[in-house]
């Protein structure tokens, strides 16, 4: 199961990416908005709570910019969030970063990018070895601040 919210800038982007996830077979829980104006710090807790519960595997994000829904994602703890917006980079953080939650803009993004993004971000695995040990130091950082 794929988290996925948005504040009221993401939800046409929202949209596009649930349906095209959804034909790919993945399913997704829709944390909303809707459409009613909210703010996107209460979108990203929604979203991440179920990514570090394990209820979710992983967590979209899309905001005006991306960058708003990526601060707020990364105060979780257990929570390491990419601002996704070129195939090279949403691959990596995927690879290197090991990266549950990714973030999109609405506002700098097309919908057919922000699909094909989505999709390699759900679809890529975490290469470990000398990574771990990198994300291991990210969580005593987590831990000691
Ligand atoms: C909302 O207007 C906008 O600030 C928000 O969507 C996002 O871009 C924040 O980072």
């Amino acid at each position: 199961m794929i988290a996925i919210g948005c504040d009221h800038a993401g939800v046409e982007m929202k949209k596009a990416v649930i349906e095209a996830l959804s034909e790919k077979g993945f399913e997704l829980r829709d944390m909303g908005t809707d459409g009613e104006p909210c703010d996107y710090p209460n979108m990203a807790k929604a979203v991440c709570e179920l990514v570090v519960s394990g209820e979710c595997e992983k967590g979209i994000l899309i905001c005006g910019t991306g960058i708003g829904m990526s601060i707020a994602a990364n105060k979780i703890k257990g929570i390491r969030a990419a601002l996704c917006s070129d195939s090279f980079s949403t691959r990596y953080t995927r690879l290197h970063n090991d990266a549950n939650v990714m973030c999109m803009g609405a506002r700098t993004l097309g919908p057919g990018l922000a699909c094909e993004l989505a999709e390699i971000f759900l679809t890529t695995g975490f290469e470990g070895g000398r990574h771990q040990r990198r994300i291991d130091l990210i969580t005593d950082i987590e831990n000691n601040n």
